[in-house]
């Protein structure tokens, strides 16, 4: 795993975007993998300002989102779509129907799950996965004890990321319980892949990750087995 350090959130999103927007211009057609969260928040607007300032063009570039609540249609305010459309793919030029997420109020989710990951496969897999992680080491949604193996799956949500994540909700109870999210396996089949940490409460996720063994109750301690990840970190995260 290469190392990138920086001093905050701020560097940590002008370097993770100016990494993609290198991709995408080496690749215009790349399948780009994307994550939500607070994490990448900073990314997404910094791309956005490079799109309007540079013209860096994502109409030939296809997304794959990593997770969704099960229940949530594209347009409620918390689904991970309309995260997207709002803090990324309205500001570019991308073509909404190569942007894909898991859609989270269909009547089968399981046949979600398997089409998704079909999805995946018939556009040749993606080159490069952004993602964040986890205070217990989730990637995706995928909570400590899933198995390495997991493709596209059902999750139900840990205690400790619904309330996490109730910050963007009325209250936790309105946090739903399960979600779609790509499995570890699917993550790992990722060409290269690009994990973004800031903040102290990162600290012991980071330590774990570099430090602790590669097993499922830390889902991300699997990246190290991977052959082509970058990391971005702040000196918050990294403890320094
Ligand atoms: C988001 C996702 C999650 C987040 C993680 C960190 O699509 O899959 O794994 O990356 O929960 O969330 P933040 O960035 O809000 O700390």
């Amino acid at each position: 795993m290469n190392i990138i350090k920086v001093n905050d959130y701020q560097e940590m999103s002008e370097k993770a975007s100016q990494y993609i927007i290198d991709k995408v211009k080496a690749n215009p057609k790349m399948v780009l993998g994307l994550a939500t969260g607070g994490t990448p928040e900073g990314t997404y607007k910094r791309l956005i300002e490079d799109h309007n300032q540079n013209g860096t063009s994502y109409d030939g570039i296809e997304t794959f989102n990593l997770d969704e609540y099960v229940g949530l249609s594209g347009d409620h305010p918390q689904s991970y779509r309309h995260y997207m459309n709002e803090r990324f793919f309205n500001h570019i030029d991308i073509n909404k129907e190569n942007t894909y997420v898991p859609r989270g109020n269909t009547v089968d989710a399981e046949a979600e799950c398997e089409a998704y990951e079909a999805l995946m496969a018939s556009v040749g897999g993606i080159d490069l996965q952004i993602l964040g992680i986890g205070g217990n080491g989730h990637i995706g949604f995928n909570e400590p004890g899933t198995s390495f193996q997991s493709p596209t799956h059902i999750v139900d949500l840990a205690q400790s990321t619904k309330e996490a994540n109730a910050r963007y909700f009325a209250n936790i109870d309105e946090v739903p319980n399960q979600a779609i999210t790509m499995g570890i396996a699917s993550i790992m089949k990722s060409r290269e892949i690009l994990l973004l940490i800031s903040g102290e409460s990162k600290h012991e996720a980071y330590k774990q990750l570099i430090e602790g063994e590669i097993k499922e109750n830390f889902p991300a301690s699997i990246l190290r087995n991977h052959p082509y990840v970058t990391i971005i970190a702040d000196k918050a995260a990294i403890g320094e």
